[in-house]
């Protein structure tokens, strides 16, 4: 099934990113395929990546042959493994604030998509990485998965959405444990915490998730579309600055320059 995609037109290139569509065969309907393709960085998302998905993402919706998109990683050890640590390492709060905001634009955006937005995750999906799962309509994961929000183990907190959309997906107790932990659960323990919606085998992964959005594309967009606005149009009083005013204040802090730098050297952080 995947020898039949073909490739998505979408000005300005970006490299980190690859756009394939898989035609439907019915009105010139499409799936578009976003490969996130930083391979070597286990697919990790810099600024230029969060830029890129929310340009496309904008110009999608105003796509109408396209029906639903699939999210997904290159190769197969990683769907993301996070936020770049590396660009991280250097950041003032302010730096660090303005960097949720953007990460959290992004997460917005596919909450509040008007087309079923699903995660299609093939290995780690970290930080970061599980957070714009989390954000996405549906997770289909491949079995060797791994999910986890390790930024504790950084010295700062999650700061695109984690705290505001991984309690609504697994409630409360489970999300917290996850976050404050930092703890990895895998493909099966994520299916039964209700994370993901189904484990497929490895092999043919791509194709076994693009069967399962190819029959709710059968339905009617226009009813999809509002059943989306509906279930996702949840209210509170601004949690996501709250979170972002936390991520800043926990690049105010030592532990997270302890953290970060211990990372890129490899060594376990000391944290005071
Ligand atoms: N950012 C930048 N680079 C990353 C990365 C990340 N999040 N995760 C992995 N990489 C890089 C590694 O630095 C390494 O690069 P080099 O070859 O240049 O050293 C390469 O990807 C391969 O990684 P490893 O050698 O570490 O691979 P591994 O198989 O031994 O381990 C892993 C895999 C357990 C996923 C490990 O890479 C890891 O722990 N990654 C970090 C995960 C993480 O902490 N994510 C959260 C980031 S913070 C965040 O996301 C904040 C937020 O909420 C916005």
């Amino acid at each position: 099934m995947t020898e039949n995609l073909n490739n998505y037109e979408f000005l300005p290139k970006n490299d980190y990113l690859l756009l394939k569509t898989f035609n439907l065969g019915f009105k010139n309907k499409q799936i578009l395929i976003i490969i996130i393709n930083r391979e070597k960085s286990l697919n990790a998302v810099n600024i230029d990546i969060l830029k890129s998905l929310i340009n496309i993402l904008k110009h999608v919706e105003n796509d109408s042959n396209i029906l639903s998109i699939i999210l997904t990683g290159a190769g197969n050890k990683a769907f993301i493994a996070g936020a770049d640590i590396k660009s991280m390492n250097t950041y003032h709060p302010e730096d660090a604030y303005k960097y949720s905001v953007l990460g959290q634009d992004l997460v917005k955006l596919i909450n509040s998509f008007d087309k079923p937005v699903i995660a299609a995750i093939n290995g780690y999906a970290l930080g970061g990485g599980c957070e714009i799962a989390t954000a996405c309509h549906l997770r289909y994961a491949s079995e060797n998965s791994i999910f986890g929000q390790p930024e504790v183990k950084l010295g700062i907190i999650a700061g695109w959405g984690g705290t505001v959309n991984l309690k609504r997906v697994i409630g409360l107790g489970n999300a917290t444990k996850l976050l404050i932990s930092g703890d990895t659960i895998n493909s099966d323990e994520a299916l039964k915490v209700g994370l993901v919606n189904m484990v497929f085998p490895l092999e043919n992964f791509l194709q076994s998730v693009i069967k399962e959005v190819k029959s709710f594309c059968k339905n009617s967009p226009n009813a999809i579309k509002n059943t989306l606005l509906s279930i996702n149009s949840f209210n509170n009083d601004d949690p996501y600055k709250k979170e972002s005013n936390l991520f800043r204040d926990s690049f105010k802090h030592e532990d997270s320059s302890i953290g970060l730098s211990a990372f890129l050297r490899k060594e376990k952080p000391e944290f005071k």
